[in-house]
């Protein structure tokens, strides 16, 4: 694929890896990037294998997991087009530290550690944009485990759901509706609670007129009462 024919969509170019980059060297960069396509289910890779490939979802979503030993699962977040994951086991060479699942049709592209190494020493603001992603990515983490700590299931719940409405959610004329491609038993893995606990929560959120729930999707009807539950 020459440079001019590769396409570096709006979600690509704002990605960590993108951001810096003028037009020109982003359609470079893209033109050696790799495409792969994922069903529903699909892993990419699985916690424990070896890989140097770090990836930017181009299209649909992908969930990050890990199980613990008794066999539980928990989620560590879902990311949607241009956002980038698998840069740990490439800056830090080692096993991947959780599995990369598609949770629906999913486009990524991809970049080896040799490829990337080059970009970052011959461009340093792209090492810049890619330590605030992963700035940004230690935030979100403490401040999750913070909320594990000090806050209750509700809380958590309406905090995931104003999470995943702000990277998932489309404006509509009843509220912003949220196709989160998750199943009840994803979502409660995101929040790190029993799927029973989760459901109840959910179940008093609609009951109050605050969600309504779809097939893998939610509607928020009251954005303002889960931000107050949230906090
Ligand atoms: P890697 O370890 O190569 O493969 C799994 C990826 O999950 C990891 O790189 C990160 O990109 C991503 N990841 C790990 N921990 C978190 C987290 N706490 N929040 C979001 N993404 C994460």
């Amino acid at each position: 694929m020459s440079s001019d024919d590769a396409q570096v969509n709006d979600h690509v170019r704002r990605a960590p890896l993108f951001a810096a980059l003028d037009d020109e060297a982003a359609r470079e960069l893209r033109a050696t990037m790799e495409e792969q396509h994922l069903s529903r289910g699909d892993i990419l890779f699985a916690e424990g294998d070896e890989g140097s490939t770090l990836f930017v979802v181009t299209e649909g979503k992908i969930k990050l997991g890990r199980t613990a030993p008794d066999g539980r699962e928990n989620l560590l977040g879902v990311l949607g087009p241009g956002e980038m994951f698998g840069e740990l086991s490439v800056f830090d060479p080692g096993p991947r530290t959780a599995t990369a699942t598609a949770v629906t049709e999913t486009t990524l592209i991809g970049l080896g550690h040799e490829d990337l190494d080059k970009w970052i020493r011959g461009r340093p603001e792209v090492a810049y944009t890619m330590l605030q992603s992963l700035a940004r990515r230690l935030r979100r983490t403490n401040e999750f485990l913070a909320d594990l700590v000090f806050s209750d299931v509700p809380g958590r719940v309406a905090k995931a759901l104003l999470d995943l409405a702000r990277r998932f959610g489309v404006q509509g004329d009843e509220g912003v509706h949220v196709t989160h491609d998750l199943t009840q038993e994803e979502l409660a893995q995101l929040v790190g609670a029993s799927r029973e606990t989760v459901n109840k929560a959910l179940a008093d959120f609609q009951q109050r007129g605050w969600i309504r729930h779809e097939a893998r999707a939610v509607v928020l009807l009251d954005v303002d009462r889960l931000a107050r539950r949230a906090r």
